[in-house]
């Protein structure tokens, strides 16, 4: 990740966890039981997720669920949440111990590792819903262009439905476009070194806007313990 982003497409992402087919589409109704996101309606768009965090030894890629706290967004990160406690339904007990779920985490585990070597990662889970209908556009960021406070950012793309626009990009530092991608497969991943970049995910509209637009993705970040 020379120039602080990179795109992994959905073949390899799938190779490289060595995933079978119609395993996206099974790993993809983890994300019918998201909860609603209270923080995101008082910003005017529809959002569904949850919310867990773990930590992650790198010399032996052991995973440990930690214990339930609110989200605090860091010092110098997303400006709508800085200092703003929020509170999220939990990650339920089958998607923890999905094994797709443990394989994403620890290949983004490695990825995290390659760019900086703190013994204990601290990984943040988001699993995301961003819903769109015909007279209300998703937000996937409502608070724009941003970082994240962390060193790895990670969005996998799990499934879109009837949904255009969602396009996901990574500028560096002074706003120069690094890469524009609209993650359109399940399993394509976006990866970028969130110490060095700002990313900002653009409006999903409906296609057939006779009805909702889905999309899907799974967010992680890894930040040293
Ligand atoms: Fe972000």
């Amino acid at each position: 990740m020379s120039d602080g982003a990179q795109l992994m497409p959905a073949a390899v992402t799938t190779s490289c966890l060595g995933l079978e087919e119609g395993a996206w589409d099974r790993f993809r109704t983890h994300w019918e039981t998201l909860c609603a996101d209270r923080y995101a309606s008082e910003q005017g768009t529809r959002r569904l997720r949850r919310y867990g965090w773990f930590s992650f030894t790198a010399a032996t890629a052991q995973l440990e669920p930690l214990p339930q706290v609110s989200f605090v967004q860091p010092e110098n990160s997303n400006p709508l949440y800085v200092g703003v406690d929020r509170t999220f339904e939990p990650l339920t007990e089958p998607f923890m111990a999905d094994p797709v779920f443990r394989a994403v985490l620890r290949l983004l585990g490695r990825l995290a590792t390659a760019l900086d070597d703190p013994p204990v990662w601290n990984a943040k889970v988001h699993p995301f819903r961003v819903i769109a209908s015909a007279d209300a556009e998703g937000l996937p960021t409502p608070e724009g262009l941003h970082r994240d406070g962390v060193t790895l950012v990670s969005s996998l793309l799990v499934g879109r439905q009837n949904a255009a626009g969602g396009e996901s990009s990574v500028l560096d530092q002074d706003g120069t476009p690094l890469l524009t991608t609209p993650l359109r497969e399940p399993g394509d991943l976006l990866i970028g070194d969130d110490r060095r970049t700002l990313h900002s995910v653009s409006p999903v509209r409906p296609v057939d806007r006779s009805r909702p637009a889905y999309r899907d993705v799974l967010v992680v970040t890894f930040a040293p313990a």
